[in-house]
């Protein structure tokens, strides 16, 4: 079965037909016109320029993809969460092409796409398609979204935590802006982490203490405007690499208890670790390790580099699955849903 993948939901607009066959993945091929260094001019992702630029880029993109290559069984593309002036132009797109070819559309959750991202092979290799254990949860952590989901087999979602407030990545990157890094922060954060003191400042970790696997993030943003007004790196001995290591060490801590916790209470045999956060080399190693200690039986999932970030082929994987249950739509039905939560229509 071959997939087109169409993924526009935030500030790439990437595209990839990916084919499986005999429980083998191989990507045809892939292209991400990424709108990074729009973006950067004004400290964020303006909606209506991160629309135009994705109405610029889509249709080179797609024909780039599919030039010589065989005809798509069926169109993935993100209908939601995300920006909607980005994801109408993937949607719209979508629709088109799928009266033109005369081939089934598949509405994917952005989210959704993301937890398959780990079984995606490294960029540029084919690899087997392994199996989820169920029930698998998932951590996952972007810079819109960020939430702890219990799958209970494919297609069925159960929401266990969630942010109050910001996202992860969003946490990441308004600190980052407070600090003189350029958009997107997070991986500038985390660079600078690498070389600094986790202990430097003490942040506080908001809401560990409640019995709950929510998370919060809107009161470390604050203690850490309030750090910054407070004091200058040249007049204390903490430097710029210590405060990013420290906010980095009081947004993973966070993250990890609440995982920690949810998986204790629902002894997931998988824990899959998504969203452009998972790049975060802390994050990612510190999640490996707690498990391996308190969960030595639970399989760890988690993306190669290339596939952290948002990208169409984990859109194209999650559709594959869909597909194999039929669970397609019509160009009329299809429609973007900025607010669509992946627990909505699932459990
Ligand atoms: O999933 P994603 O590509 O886009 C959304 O769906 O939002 O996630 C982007 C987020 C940004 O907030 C970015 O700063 C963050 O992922 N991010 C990181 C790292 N790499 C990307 N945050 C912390 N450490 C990183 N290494
Ligand atoms: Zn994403």
């Amino acid at each position: 079965m071959i997939i087109l993948g169409i993924e526009s939901s935030c500030d790439d607009t990437s595209i990839a037909l990916l084919e499986v066959k005999d429980s083998q993945l191989h990507m045809l091929a892939e292209k991400t016109a990424s709108q990074i260094d729009i973006h950067k001019i004004h400290g964020g992702v303006i909606p209506e320029i991160a629309g135009r630029a994705h109405a610029e880029h889509i249709l080179p993109v797609i024909e780039e993809v599919l030039k010589d290559q065989p005809t798509p069984d069926a169109i993935a593309v993100t209908a939601g969460p995300g920006l909607v002036t980005a994801l109408l132009v993937g949607v719209e797109a979508a629709k088109s092409l799928s009266y033109l070819l005369n081939i089934p559309l598949i509405r994917i959750n952005h989210m959704e796409g993301h937890i398959y991202s780990p079984l995606l092979p490294e960029q540029g290799t084919d690899g087997e398609l392994k199996d989820i254990a169920f029930p698998a949860l998932c951590l996952t952590v972007s810079g819109g979204h960020s939430a702890i989901t219990l799958m209970h087999k494919h297609g069925e979602y159960e929401r266990i935590g969630a942010t109050r407030d910001d996202a992860a990545g969003e946490t990441f990157d308004k600190i980052a802006k407070m600090v003189g890094f350029e958009y997107p922060g997070g991986p500038k954060i985390s660079k600078a982490a690498k070389t600094g003191n986790p202990k430097a400042i003490d942040f506080p970790r908001p809401m560990i203490l409640k019995d709950t696997c929510d998370f919060s993030f809107a009161g470390l943003k604050t203690a850490a405007l309030y750090w910054l007004r407070d004091n200058t790196f040249e007049e204390t001995t903490i430097t710029r690499e210590d405060f990013c290591a420290s906010i980095e060490a009081a947004i993973v801590d966070s993250l990890l208890i609440k995982t920690m916790r949810a998986a204790k209470k629902h002894q997931p045999k998988t824990i899959i670790l998504a969203g452009g956060v998972s790049a975060n080399p802390t994050l990612r190693t510190q999640l490996e390790e707690r498990i391996a200690k308190i969960l030595p039986h639970t399989t760890f999932l988690k993306p190669q580099k290339g596939y952290s970030m948002d990208n169409a082929a984990m859109i194209a994987l999650a559709g594959y699955y869909h597909a194999k249950e039929k669970d397609f739509t019509t160009p009329k039905e299809l429609f973007a849903d900025p607010q669509w939560y992946l627990t909505d229509n699932s459990n």
